[in-house]
């Protein structure tokens, strides 16, 4: 198992990059640090970094290697050609993906004899070394996940997964798509309330009030529906919701805005009654939502 204050190295360091390697510092591991960008590792040095003039400088360092670029494409581009310089270490790339990317690494990583871990990170860089901040992951080597751990925790909370690699991007992209629903909903209703000259500021509370309280139930009803098959609901059927739904988009087109971002849940009211559910609730939906 790694000490309490095993070294790492961090390729990357763009925002979020900077701060996991800022965690890692100030919990005392020594810290390399490498980025394309030479002079971004300037306030990590100052910090007690050690700065790397090469990615290959970076990995034969240190036996962890944490990798947070853009996207998976870069990381590739960065790895391949040094899958030598990696073979007999572990990468644990934060970088956020697609499960078939991840699986993909996973599976070079494998044919190079290098350790893959693949990491999703459930925080912005403000959060990271916070108790609100956690880090999903995956990969084939549990042992080694376990090793590192220590290490790890530094970042953010650590939460295994599993051993399928993509599954740490699966979580992270599902969860995700719960904050990215939410945002286009608090824009549109920013948009309807504004339409009328409402302060946003005047609004914010109510809004926050009632998407937290709507959001447990929708949450808890959507899971409990789905694991008993049991869609039937004496709260909000979507028979109810299909014969209200126009007058959000009707409103929309009177106030002047743009009805691009609910008009596909109209499609997927309708066809829900349309198919014979109109007494279910909202967890219906979810299966209406597989590709036929
Ligand atoms: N920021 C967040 O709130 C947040 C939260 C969760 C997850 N993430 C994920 O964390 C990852 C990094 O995000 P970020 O906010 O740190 O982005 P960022 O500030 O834009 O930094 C991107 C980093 O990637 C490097 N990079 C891009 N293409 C490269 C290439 N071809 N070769 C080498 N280095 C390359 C950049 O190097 P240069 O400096 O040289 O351009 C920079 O270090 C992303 O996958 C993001 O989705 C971010």
């Amino acid at each position: 198992m790694a000490s309490t204050t095993a070294p790492a190295s961090v390729l990357g360091l763009g925002l979020m990059g900077t701060a996991l390697a800022s965690a890692l510092i100030k919990a005392g591991h020594p810290t390399t640090v490498w980025n394309r960008t030479r002079s971004k590792t300037g306030p990590l040095v100052a910090q007690g970094a050690t700065p790397a003039d090469t990615a290959r400088e970076a990995i034969t360092a240190n036996e962890l290697v944490i990798v947070c670029l853009t996207t998976n494409d870069s990381v590739r581009s960065l790895l391949e050609p040094e899958a030598e310089a990696l073979a007999g270490r572990t990468v644990v790339n934060l970088t956020n993906g697609t499960p078939g990317q991840a699986r993909e690494l996973a599976d070079w990583a494998a044919a190079h004899g290098i350790t893959y871990i693949d990491g999703g990170i459930m925080a912005v860089p403000q959060m990271i070394a916070t108790p609100a901040a956690y880090i999903l992951y995956s990969g084939t080597d549990e042992a080694a996940f376990e090793a590192h751990r220590p290490t790890l925790a530094a970042l953010a909370d650590t939460k295994w997964v599993g051993k399928d690699p993509g599954l740490a991007a699966l979580y992270d992209l599902s969860l995700l798509t719960g904050m990215y629903g939410t945002a286009m909903g608090v824009a549109q209703a920013f948009a309807l309330i504004g339409s009328e000259g409402i302060p946003p500021l005047e609004f914010a509370p109510l809004l926050t009030e009632w998407v937290v309280a709507m959001a447990h139930g929708n949450i808890a009803g959507a899971a409990e529906g789905l694991a008993t098959g049991q869609h039937l609901t004496d709260v909000s059927n979507l028979a109810m919701n299909k014969a209200a739904f126009p007058n959000f988009t009707s409103a929309y087109e009177a106030q002047g805005l743009r009805t691009d971002l609910f008009a596909p849940l109209q499609d997927l009211l309708d066809r829900a009654v349309e198919q014979g559910h109109g007494e279910d609730g909202f967890s219906r939906l979810t299966l209406l939502l597989k590709k036929d």
